[in-house]
């Protein structure tokens, strides 16, 4: 599939898609970090973008959590299965994150939004490699892992690593290990720095950074200016046929090269 198949850029993003070297990029007005009313925009521009990317047939669609993902499943209605069959499933267990935005509750919203199956992993993300040993093997945690992987579309958001570490209430010890590597953004549970690279994963249950390349279809949705340099820095890692929702707050940042 070529990009002019589908919706049109303005100007501008195409000047985005061009510096993050991603497939396609919606801009919405405003800056969320002034506007909470940009969040709404977000998830209504996501799910046109879901809609408009996504052929007829059935999906496995990997979902992140965050106040992103949640807002983006409050728009999506049942005109979305139309031609299509969804089964959600959450691309990690919780990771002490508030229970409204975990990428359990988001999917189980998604899957009812869109009159869709969900499959919900209940296990934490962040287990002792001993208790993760003994679960993995639980018949309803590796069915859901197995769906994971299987997964064939992906929605997910990217974080500001320092605002991520405030909402994940880390210890000051990992906080300082962190902050030591110099961490810009989060995405998955992997922390990244400027350049991309990966300096701390959290998530053991879910997909991880490398998953996505195999992903047939994947939106990232993420915006305000305090993202900017995560989604920058994202793009060094991020597959080619990305499609980022984003608004001007974060969008301006970038093409201005803060
Ligand atoms: O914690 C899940 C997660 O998707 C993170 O990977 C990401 O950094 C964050 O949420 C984004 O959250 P929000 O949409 O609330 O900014």
């Amino acid at each position: 599939q070529t990009v002019d198949q589908f919706m049109k850029m303005n100007e501008k993003e195409e000047e985005l898609a061009k510096r993050l070297k991603l497939q396609l990029c919606r801009i919405i007005p405003g800056n969320l970090d002034d506007d909470p009313d940009v969040l709404d925009q977000l998830g209504i521009a996501a799910v046109e973008m879901f809609d408009e990317l996504l052929p007829e047939g059935e999906f496995i669609v990997a979902v992140a959590g965050g106040s992103t993902m949640a807002t983006m499943a409050r728009h999506m209605t049942t005109n979305l299965s139309d031609n299509r069959k969804f089964t959600f499933v959450p691309s990690r267990g919780g990771l002490g994150e508030v229970m409204s935005i975990q990428a359990n509750s988001v999917s189980d919203l998604m899957a009812q939004a869109t009159g869709g199956e969900n499959t919900a992993l209940f296990a934490p993300d962040n287990l002792s490699a001993q208790a993760l040993d003994s679960l993995k093997d639980e018949p309803t945690i590796r069915y859901t892992i197995n769906m994971m992987k299987r997964a064939n579309c992906l929605l997910y958001s990217i974080g500001n690593a320092k605002v991520m570490m405030e909402r994940r209430r880390m210890s000051a010890d990992e906080k300082e290990r962190l902050n030591e590597s110099e961490v810009v953004g989060e995405a998955f549970g992997c922390y990244f720095d400027e350049k991309g690279n990966i300096t701390s994963r959290l998530s053991r249950f879910g997909l991880q950074m490398e998953d996505v390349e195999e992903i047939p279809y994947a939106i990232a949705i993420a915006g305000g200016e305090l993202k900017a340099k995560a989604i920058k820095a994202y793009s060094h890692i991020a597959p080619d046929h990305t499609w980022l929702v984003t608004d001007e707050g974060a969008a301006n940042s970038i093409l201005k090269g803060d």
